[in-house]
């Protein structure tokens, strides 16, 4: 098992102007600013998204934070933040772009254009991050690293929470095992239910979303995956988790603010 031995460096604070320099993904209101609309309005949806976890005093990693919207909730909730994303200096491994073999007529650019274009947008929305950071007062520490493999070793964390990032990943398995050994209490996991997937069913199912037949957001760059409760349970009994609750919920989306059916698991040593 990957051991978490190294010293975490975690990331200075970007200091950030204002919302002209971000792209928000979370739509979030800003002391002084007022409401920065993201693509995703959670500000009804936190208890249900979290999967109703008290992190009051708890310490808490939340992989894949994006604008940080739930982090910062967490945090108002008591709990003690980390908050993990993608370490910019990886390039293309950054973010698992599916590799369609016709990329360039598919997106309109080739791969090397449409990366450019996509890192400059995911250094936007670290720039939310930090700019809620700053006028939140956030004592949210921050490290940014490989999805796949981190080994810093943060100190005692009680609860892992990945918010629909595994469905983004080649290998959610691998990501998986990655974080689920800092994880000493519970591990949280919310994702969406996006087709016609029987995610009730308890069977160990995990869908490959990539369709190059199609031309929709099926065949999109960025998800892989659909995941079912009853694959990640079963994983997660492999990494040594024991008891389960799964909630289905809605999520909202910003514009217009459309229901989105998620799941979330908690699973507990
Ligand atoms: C869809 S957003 C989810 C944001 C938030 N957790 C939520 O639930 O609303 C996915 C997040 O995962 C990160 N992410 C996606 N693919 C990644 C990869 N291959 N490696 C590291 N981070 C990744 C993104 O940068 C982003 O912060």
């Amino acid at each position: 098992m990957n051991q978490k031995t190294a010293v975490p460096v975690y990331a200075s604070p970007r200091h950030v102007n204002g919302p002209e320099e971000c792209t928000f993904y979370h739509s979030i209101e800003l002391p002084g600013l007022g409401l920065q609309k993201g693509s995703w309005d959670l500000r009804r949806d936190v208890d249900t998204y979290i999967g109703r976890l008290p992190v009051a005093g708890k310490t808490v990693l939340d992989v894949g934070t994006g604008s940080g919207f739930l982090c910062f909730e967490m945090e108002k909730r008591g709990a003690n933040m980390i908050a993990f994303d993608f370490d910019a200096s990886l390039g293309e491994n950054q973010h698992d772009i599916v590799p369609m073999h016709d990329f360039e007529e598919r997106f309109g650019a080739s791969r090397e254009v449409f990366w450019a274009q996509l890192s400059s947008g995911l250094d936007r929305m670290k720039n939310s991050f930090w700019l809620t950071h700053r006028l939140l007062g956030s004592k949210a520490r921050v490290f940014y690293g490989d999805v796949y493999d981190c080994k810093a070793d943060f100190g005692p964390v009680d609860v892992v929470f990945m918010g629909n990032i595994l469905l983004h990943l080649q290998s959610p398995v691998q990501a998986l095992a990655n974080f689920a050994p800092y994880a000493r209490e519970a591990i949280v996991i919310t994702e969406n239910c996006a087709e016609k997937v029987d995610y009730k069913s308890d069977a160990a199912a995990c869908y490959l979303v990539p369709n190059a037949e199609r031309r929709d957001l099926a065949s999109w760059f960025a998800t892989w995956w659909q995941l079912t409760p009853g694959f990640l349970k079963r994983y997660l009994r492999v990494l040594g988790f024991k008891s389960f609750e799964v909630t289905f919920h809605d999520a909202h989306w910003a514009d217009p603010p459309t229901p989105m059916p998620q799941f979330t698991v908690v699973a507990r040593r």
